[in-house]
């Protein structure tokens, strides 16, 4: 039995708009589930969902008293990331995806998508899941409808958005939504048992973003599939934010409050698996530093009224890298992570309980891995998955800051780029001006790392952290910032670049990072506060001798050199690398991006 339009209208709560009805019902007659549940976002549907997931096998019951609340779930050995080479933007236009963009021809896209999504939930429920991106009723938020046939996607969901009738209630006739639909793409027969983790071995990611639509088949793996976080956030919300003026970016949000009791605001954008998290729930290691976590992984950016620019973490719940997660490098994550998280692809351990890598130094002598299969210490591969995470509300996090709900969002003082560089990059940089720090951006390079398909350790460019998540061109994303900064004027937050990653000859990372990381947001709010110095290089104002107090950072100073050498040689091969990547853009590139370009060369020599 499938359902019927009537089913969908019959089960609609009173407040769903006709139009979200409507699309609903044109849907389940494309993926014919057998029944349709429209998500309230209730302790009680969570409830419901985690007892059926457990009956399922979907997840794994943790040791309750250990973690209460807490499951355990594991992917498919196929669906452990996200998919770039699968994710496609279809743009009317092909050159408003750009290079960098896997396009297709929208029509085109449709008629191959149609017949994949045609009866996909047979034998499924259809969750209907309303979701504000921001506080509920902030003008900043946007609000989407996502279906998904997967019970796992609705419980992240759940904690990755606000999710729920108040969400339904704020979609009037006239209101916009973003309309995302996904399936595993693992219909069921009649008779057919179920498996852990459905998916299918073929897996697109599609967006639209003239009509503002994401269509996702075939995979239930964080971004994938929770389609209110980069689908929308970032890919459909980049576009959305170049017609209307705002920025979405891959970026963390922090509150500081220095020792004189000022508060400071931080944007930083480092690509996947680089940090954010980490730097997030930062426990300075230098006295009389507070440093209080808004966001994690994504910003949104707007001009306000005061003329500053003002940012929101659209999400309500963080989906982290759990490997290198530990009481030294987080013990504010770790404390997070004692109840009601769901982790997915760590490692279990004989009592109940989770490991991954990094969680404590010393390994347990037996563990069941995250392919199921028996470990011990001599196994010669990872026990959790390097792309293994914790999906957890951004309400348990301790250091979460009052204001991060706050529907006005806070004025940020200063964005920070960052990727992970064993070369070239200083630990700090500021650059001269806005345009230089669109430059600094707009060049960002990063070793791949397990967050995406494809060689980890690989040098790319990832241009603002976001080469996975621009749903419009790059270069017209770059300008779109030049653009943003030229309306905020001497009210624009200042721009660093930081590294934590340089590595020295011998292949040992030259800076303690974590903790430490105090000591260069220290400098950049001293700078911002107009309270330090910096000195010219080519990459921007660097640290004055003594800024920064390496030593008690257990840095030598001939590392601490290293930190900030710059071998000419180097950064004219990594100049003409720029210059193959930028003519990628053709005469899209932006000429203030061009002029910053000629600017770098000339002090390089
Ligand atoms: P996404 O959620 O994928 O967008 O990534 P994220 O940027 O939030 O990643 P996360 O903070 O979880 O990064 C985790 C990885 O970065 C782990 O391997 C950490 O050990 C490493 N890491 C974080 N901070 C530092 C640091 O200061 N120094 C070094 N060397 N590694 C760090
Ligand atoms: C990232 O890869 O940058 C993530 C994880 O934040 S995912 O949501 O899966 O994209
Ligand atoms: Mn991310």
């Amino acid at each position: 039995m499938t359902v019927t339009a009537a089913d969908v209208v019959t089960t609609a709560p009173a407040s769903a708009s006709p139009q979200v009805v409507s699309w609903v019902e044109r849907i389940a007659r494309l993926t014919e589930p057998e029944e349709v549940v429209w998500c309230d976002g209730s302790a009680a549907e969570r409830r419901r969902l985690i007892s059926r997931m457990v009956e399922a096998g979907t997840l794994i019951a943790l040791d309750q008293e250990r973690r209460p609340g807490s499951y355990l779930a594991r992917s498919h050995p196929d669906d452990v990331a996200r998919v770039e080479s699968r994710t496609f933007i279809c743009s009317a236009d092909a050159a408003d995806a750009g290079p960098t963009n896997n396009w297709v021809d929208p029509e085109a896209m449709r008629a191959t998508l149609d017949p994949l999504f045609t009866g996909s939930m047979r034998g499924r429920t259809m969750y209907v899941m309303p979701f504000s991106m921001g506080p509920v009723g902030s003008p900043l938020a946007r609000l989407g409808v996502q279906v998904t046939d997967s019970p796992y996607v609705v419980l992240s969901t759940g904690t990755m958005t606000r999710m729920g009738s108040q969400a339904l209630a704020q979609i009037g006739p006239d209101t916009e939504w973003v309309p995302a639909v996904h399936t595993v793409g693992a219909p069921l027969a009649p008779g057919d048992e179920d498996v852990a983790w459905p998916c299918n071995d073929t897996k697109y990611i599609v967006h639209f973003p003239e009509t503002r639509e994401i269509w996702s088949f075939g995979s239930a793996y964080g971004g994938n599939a929770i389609l209110a976080k980069k689908a929308f956030a970032l890919r459909i919300a980049s576009a959305i934010g170049r017609d209307e003026g705002w920025i979405a970016a891959h970026m963390l949000l922090l509150k500081v409050t220095n020792p004189r009791g000022r508060v400071f605001h931080i944007a930083a954008a480092f690509p996947s698996a680089c940090g954010k998290t980490n730097f997030a729930m930062l426990q300075p290691s230098i006295p009389d530093w507070t440093v209080e976590t808004i966001g994690d992984d994504i910003a949104w950016l707007a001009p306000g009224e005061d003329g500053r620019l003002r940012a929101i973490n659209p999400e309500a719940g963080f989906f982290g890298v759990a490997p290198g997660t530990g009481v030294e490098t987080n013990p504010v994550a770790v404390e997070m992570l004692g109840e009601d998280t769901i982790f997915t692809n760590v490692a279990l351990t004989d009592d109940g309980d989770v490991w991954w890598e990094g969680l404590t130094p010393e390994a347990p002598g037996h563990l069941i891995d995250w392919r199921g299969e028996d470990w011990t210490p001599d196994s010669p591969t990872p026990a959790a998955h390097p792309n293994s995470r914790f999906t957890v509300s951004a309400a348990q996090c301790s250091t979460i800051a009052d204001t991060w709900d706050d529907p006005a969002g806070v004025p940020l003082d200063a964005i920070i780029f960052g990727g992970r560089r064993a070369s070239n990059v200083p630990l700090v940089a500021q650059a001269r001006d806005w345009e230089h720090g669109v430059y600094l951006g707009a060049t960002l390079a990063s070793e791949r790392t397990a967050a995406a398909e494809g060689t980890v350790g690989e040098l790319r460019r990832d241009p603002f952290a976001m080469l996975p998540f621009c749903g419009t061109d790059m270069a017209d994303h770059w300008q779109h910032w030049l653009d943003v900064g030229a309306g905020l004027g001497d009210k624009a937050p200042a721009i660093f670049q930081v590294n934590w990653f340089r590595k020295g000859a011998d292949g040992r990372f030259l800076w303690p990072g974590f903790s430490e990381n105090a000591r260069v947001l220290a400098w950049i709010i001293d700078r911002v506060d107009g309270r330090a110095h910096g000195v010219d290089s080519p990459h921007g104002l660097t640290p004055v001798d003594g800024a920064i107090n390496f030593a008690a950072a257990g840095v030598s100073r001939a590392d601490w050199d290293a930190l900030f050498a710059q071998d000419p040689a180097a950064l004219a091969v990594e100049a003409d690398d720029t210059d193959a990547f930028l003519a990628r853009f053709g005469a899209k590139v932006p000429a203030a991006v061009r002029e910053q370009h000629e600017e770098l060369r000339r002090r390089i020599g």
